[in-house]
């Protein structure tokens, strides 16, 4: 049986850095707050959301991820793109994608799997590449979320957490055993939904989108931050935990944890629940804040140019968000 491996990846951010401190200015925050509380420094935000979209920011980093695997767009058998923040509410942002690398026939599936969307992206590709169907498969985890957020502070709990960005992977066929992807594990758990979700606009509403839900402020995202904190800092460590007993390895064979980066009081949290040392548990949240499902490619890619990583490592990858939805990933790079 065919194996997956990812053989590139890439990340794009926009130019744009905003600082906790330009959050002082439009908001009753501060950076002390911001960075006790979250770990975060500065976040990219887009200035122009008409050209910086989440299928642009995701070709261009899908085109370093190509560059990284010596391949061309034209290798590419599948797209799979994952973000809770479309251009537009249909078609999804694959397309758009696809069009902008010239893919046009092949397939482009979308997933709206919020922070988790990038493992759910890669155990679908997994699957994909070991059924024989595809033999290189790109992913892309791409977020604006700087266009849907309340900058005021009435927002600033959700505001200051959130970045834009993109992280892409390409996933490839290959004979070798005990490389690439070894296993894959998905969680949901809907009962938790509204305790994280964006209510509006949507189809639950007639008509579709409505001055009342201005007035109301249900078109921002509503994050029930203390409850979502509480589930995060137990479904890591267990979702962690399962990927390791699936494969048989144990922590200490593991070269590194790359978390979904979204508090670094969460991380740490899991790093002390799993007693690993720190270095052994990547973190770049204080760049970027949270990309939700762009932060595990970026933190990949930074992770790989900063050598903390290199061929034949084992890695796990962990994610929990909103839905609830929680996985992870175990892989040998
Ligand atoms: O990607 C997965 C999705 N999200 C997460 O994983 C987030 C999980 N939750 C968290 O990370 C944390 O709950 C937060 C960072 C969101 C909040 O931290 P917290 O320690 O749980 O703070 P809190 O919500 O209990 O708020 C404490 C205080 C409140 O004031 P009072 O009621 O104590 O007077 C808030 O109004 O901090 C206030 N506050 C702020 N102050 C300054 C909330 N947001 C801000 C802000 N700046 N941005």
């Amino acid at each position: 049986m065919k194996r997956a491996r990812i053989t590139g990846i890439g990340k794009y951010v926009p130019e744009n850095v905003v600082t906790n401190f330009d959050l002082e200015k439009i908001m009753d925050t501060s950076d002390t707050w911001i960075r006790e509380r979250t770990g975060i420094a500065q976040r990219h935000w887009v200035t122009n959301p008409a050209v910086e979209t989440v299928s642009t920011l995701g070709a261009e980093a899908a085109k370093r991820a190509l560059d990284m695997a010596g391949l061309q767009p034209s290798d590419i058998d599948f797209i799979i793109f994952a973000t809770l923040s479309p251009e537009h509410f249909f078609p999804g942002g694959g397309v758009f994608l696809q069009e902008k690398l010239g893919l046009e026939g092949i397939g482009a599936l979308d997933i709206r799997n919020q922070c988790t969307g990038f493992i759910y992206g890669l155990s679908v590709a997994d699957q994909f590449i070991r059924s024989g169907m595809y033999k290189n498969i790109l992913l892309v985890g791409a977020e604006v979320h700087s266009t849907g957020i309340d900058k005021t502070t009435r927002g600033r709990d959700v505001a200051v957490l959130f970045g834009d960005g993109a992280g892409a992977a390409v996933i490839s066929a290959t004979d070798e055993k005990d490389c690439g992807i070894l296993t894959t594990h998905l969680h949901a758990d809907g009962k938790h939904a509204k305790h994280l979700w964006l209510q509006n606009p949507g189809s639950a509403q007639s008509p579709f989108v409505n001055e009342q839900m201005i007035a109301d402020n249900s078109i921002y995202p509503y994050m029930n931050g203390r409850y979502v904190f509480k589930y995060a800092v137990t479904r890591f460590p267990e979702v962690i935990m399962e990927a390791l007993q699936a494969t048989g390895y144990s922590k200490n064979d593991v070269k590194l944890v790359i978390p979904h980066q979204a508090n670094q009081r969460i991380t740490e949290a899991v790093q002390q629940k799993l007693e690993l040392p720190t270095e052994k548990v990547y973190s770049n949240i204080h760049n970027y804040g949270n990309t939700t499902a762009a932060s595990i490619p970026i933190a990949m890619t930074d992770a790989l140019q900063e050598g903390r990583f290199g061929e034949n490592d084992l890695l796990v990858l962990a994610a929990f968000g909103s839905g609830f939805t929680w996985a992870s990933a175990i892989l040998r790079w």
